[in-house]
């Protein structure tokens, strides 16, 4: 059935569907490919605590405000805000959610293509790894290789763009078969599977020789960095937590207009954020040991995973056998979060504009298809939708906690979260407080910091 035509509303079946399908979205690229490289660029260990802050004392709650307002709506980010608080404005929240979420499916999709580009080159780099020489080169000539290999890969454009069509394709597929049948049958398979090859990764890669100086690096907190560029840090870990855990854009808006009325909000919150930030450090401790094994900056930059990785994997008995694994995973990763992203724009297509599910996700994946190819073609694009999400957000988010924190009454939030008086609900004061102050105050007087510092790299000479 898909959801959207006559019939009961489509939902996920089980606890474990939803938290599989919410930690699907979740997990993707954001934990294995931005995390790592935004961790080394802003110092490693003194990030990855003001990242863990954030994601406890705004994350968890912001996250909880989303499933409160989707589930007791029903509806999509744009249709819940007007049914909750009709005649009212709020409703824009969900429209600038509908439109990060166009901003963050194009650069997302992008990167989510490398991943099958890499599947085939590892084919490749498998048959024919007798005749390129990897077991010849050295530490030096093996990162020469791969280096060189994601240059002329992305310089080329055409093959990125093909591949960002083809998961363009699959992303949408996925989402015109619907709820059950198709985001949470494949969430619940895949997570599991990647979290078992990430444990692999991990022991090889702490064993390397050198290995030892990536987990001082990861978790010893050095502040001077902080010290330096400490607005910069601190933004950039408020938006990497939004942007790991799905918040402030409607995405669990939406999946939670996909929950039974009995679940309970806070746990699933709490599992989905401890899953979603556990596979963030464990892909930093897969990372960052082969970084300094390696001799690679951990400031790289957006190519850190696609330049590691493949190096440690040469490393190992069976080769590159593992990149093929690994991409492949990476891919079925970046899949479960892609279509919680186009979600968001196909319920608010289907159920605002009476449009079916299908017209919908045709006319979604059209429209991203452009700013998909801009991203593509340009790396100055790329790198503006990338940065994107660490206002965009947390702005959303601001608006989110304060609808739920000063406008939603307590009774209504309390009802959803305890479903209807089935589950205790002794940390609400706790949750109220920091949706009604700490996370607003935190976030107003980020962004503004934020915009600032951004207006300044912008125009240099106004200082
Ligand atoms: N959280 C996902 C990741 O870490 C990406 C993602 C999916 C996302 N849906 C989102 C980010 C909604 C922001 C908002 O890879």
């Amino acid at each position: 059935m898909l959801q959207g035509d006559t019939g009961p509303r489509d939902s996920f079946s089980s606890k474990f569907g939803v938290i599989a399908a919410a930690a699907g979205s979740a997990i993707g690229l954001g934990n294995i490919w931005r995390f790592p490289y935004v961790a080394g660029q802003n110092g490693g260990g003194a990030f990855l605590i003001i990242y863990l802050l954030f994601i406890a004392a705004i994350g968890i709650p912001v996250m909880m405000s989303e499933f409160v307002i989707g589930r007791s709506a029903q509806l999509n980010p744009v249709g819940a805000f007007k049914k909750i608080a009709p005649g009212k404005k709020w409703y824009l929240i969900g429209l600038l959610g509908v439109v990060s979420a166009f901003i963050i499916l194009a650069f997302y999709t992008v990167v989510a293509g490398w991943t099958l580009e890499y599947l085939v080159q590892s084919v490749k780099w498998i048959i024919f790894s007798g005749r390129i020489g990897f077991s010849e080169m050295d530490n030096v000539a093996l990162k020469e290789f791969f280096s060189n290999h994601y240059r002329g890969f992305i310089d080329g454009r055409w093959r990125p763009i093909l591949w960002f069509a083809v998961m363009m394709g699959f992303t949408g597929y996925i989402v015109i078969s619907g709820v059950k049948n198709g985001i949470e049958k494949y969430a619940k398979i895949l997570m599991p599977l990647l979290f078992l090859l990430l444990v692999i990764l991990v022991i090889r890669s702490v064993t390397l020789e050198g290995a030892g100086e990536g987990l001082v690096f990861l978790f010893r907190p050095d502040f001077s960095l902080l010290r330096e560029t400490p607005v910069k840090i601190i933004i950039e870990a408020l938006g990497q937590a939004f942007f790991s855990l799905s918040i402030g854009m409607g995405t669990l808006i939406t999946y939670g207009s996909y929950i039974q009325k009995k679940e309970n909000l806070a746990n699933t919150a709490i599992s989905v954020a401890a899953a979603d930030t556990f596979i963030a450090v464990v892909a930093g401790m897969a990372i960052f040991p082969a970084v300094f094994a390696f001799g690679i900056d951990p400031g790289e930059g957006p190519e850190l995973v696609y330049i590691t990785l493949p190096v440690i994997f040469q490393r190992m008995a069976g080769g590159l056998i593992w990149a093929f694994l690994f991409f492949l995973l990476l891919c079925f990763a970046a899949i479960t979060s892609t279509i919680s992203v186009l979600e968001v724009i196909v319920a608010y297509f289907s159920e605002q504009l009476s449009m079916s599910r299908r017209n919908a996700a045709i006319l979604a994946m059209i429209s991203v298809g452009f700013l998909g190819v801009l991203c593509a073609f340009s790396e100055e694009i790329f790198g503006i939708f990338n940065a994107s999400p660490d206002l965009l957000l947390p702005l959303g988010g601001f608006f989110i906690v304060v609808f739920i924190g000063w406008f939603l009454p307590k009774d209504k939030s309390k009802r959803e979260l305890s479903s209807d008086g089935s589950h205790r609900t002794r940390y609400y004061n706790l949750f109220l407080f920091l949706v009604k102050f700490v996370a607003p105050l935190a976030i107003a007087f980020l962004f503004v910091l934020g915009v600032y510092s951004r207006l300044i790299t912008l125009f240099p000479g106004a200082n």
